[in-house]
């Protein structure tokens, strides 16, 4: 077992929504079916799965590793009471890392795919970063976690957007006589709402094999969703809109891995700083954790997809824009949610007013960012 372990992102598009409980506990449920695993804290913004593992400080972790030279990531590898599972917490040191330059970030991935494991769970931050983007395209088969609500699915899906269309982008640089037109697409990203397989249209019309390079890339491309902290079964319809939209709009399937609902157990084990899975591994919520494990061992198709790592770009820059993606990606989602018939009035009235709050809190950070950058110069 030299290397090449499974990678498992788990992302979300906002945070709260339980990424960290998942990871942890499917990380736990994956080494009980004797699989070696290993957790990582890759969220940059808010790294906790140390203090959900029952630390008060984080030990020496990711941070440190990205800056020592010579670290070598195995080495920051904490044991667990499984002997199966360990975990490398995120640590002080990487707080305000959320911008790795491509360097840096190679080396997380060589050193993310050098270590000797079957499985490796990454704990991602929220949101559509271009870090967190592209650690999640590390895999084919990344772990999308959302709550039933409208808004918690709609980021959920620009996450899902603002990902297909970055992989795009960036494997089409592979075929020069595609600049002018994918550019054109970038440039009018933020207004209209592009299909997938608008896309695909154009490509097919510059050369039949790209649009068919194209394709087979989406096509491998299967993201599974968890919906997590539901009240009710009817619930799953939320899962089933983002499954729906993601299909017409970005041609990807996406698997429902599971459905979780809103536990009293899972919240006394966060704030007994215990794992579910140890403190009650019969619990019902953590034995549905086990058949999503289950569900990932088994899979038999391992489409083990990568970014090629020579597309992971410095983007400090970048971040400006991309929090205005994030907005009109969200913003697409409305309409096309409503172009399938699938918004209620009610849900469409909420939904224009969590878009004009948004709008302010995204100027807001802007404003912020546009200040680090000129600071920076
Ligand atoms: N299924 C669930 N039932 C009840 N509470 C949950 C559930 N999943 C997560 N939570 C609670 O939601 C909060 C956020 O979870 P966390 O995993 O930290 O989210 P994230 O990592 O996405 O920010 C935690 O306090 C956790 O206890
Ligand atoms: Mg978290």
């Amino acid at each position: 077992m030299a290397g090449n372990p499974i990678i498992i992102p788990v992302a979300s598009g906002k945070g709260g929504v339980g990424k960290t409980f998942v990871s942890v506990n499917l990380s736990y449920a994956l080494a009980s079916l004797a699989h070696k695993t290993i957790l990582i804290d890759m969220d940059f913004g808010g790294a906790n799965v140390h203090t959900v593992m029952g630390y008060d400080h984080a030990p020496d972790g990711i941070g440190n590793f990205i800056n020592r030279p010579k670290a070598n990531l195995a080495d920051y590898a904490l044991s667990t009471n499984n002997p199966y599972l360990s975990f490398i917490p995120g640590d002080a040191e990487m707080v305000g890392m959320s911008n790795l330059t491509a360097a840096q970030k190679r080396k997380m991935i060589n050193a993310i795919r050098g270590l000797e494991a079957e499985y490796i769970v990454l704990d991602l931050g929220a949101g559509s970063a271009y870090n967190t983007i592209d650690f999640y395209m590390l895999s084919s088969i990344g772990v999308i976690v959302a709550t039933p609500e409208l808004t918690s699915i709609l980021n959920a899906y620009a996450m899902l957007k603002n990902s297909i269309f970055r992989l795009l982008f960036t494997e089409m640089k592979k075929y020069p006589q595609t600049k002018q037109f994918m550019t054109s697409i970038m440039k009018q990203g933020g207004e209209s709402a592009w299909k997938v397989s608008d896309i695909l249209n154009g490509l097919f019309r510059i050369d039949p094999d790209i649009e068919a390079d194209a394709a087979a890339m989406l096509s491998s491309f299967n993201p599974k969703l968890i919906i997590n902290m539901a009240y009710k079964p009817k619930d799953l319809t939320s899962g089933e809109k983002l499954r729906k939209i993601t299909k017409n709009y970005l041609n990807i399937e996406m698997e429902y891995l599971g459905f979780l609902y809103r536990d009293q157990a899972v919240e006394n084990s966060i704030a007994q700083r215990h794992p579910l899975a140890v403190l009650d591994p019969n619990n019902a919520t953590y034995q549905t954790v086990i058949r999503m494990a289950y569900k990932i061992a088994s899979a038999r198709k391992l489409p083990y997809f990568v970014l090629d790592i020579d597309n992971y770009e410095d983007s400090y820059e970048a971040i400006m824009d991309e929090a205005t993606d994030d907005l009109s990606a969200r913003q697409e989602g409305y309409s096309e949610l409503a172009n399938e018939e699938l918004l209620s009035v009610n849900e469409l009235l909420s939904s224009i007013k969590n878009l004009e709050y948004e709008n302010i809190e995204l100027r807001k950070k802007i404003a912020e960012l546009e200040k680090k950058v000129i600071m920076k110069r």
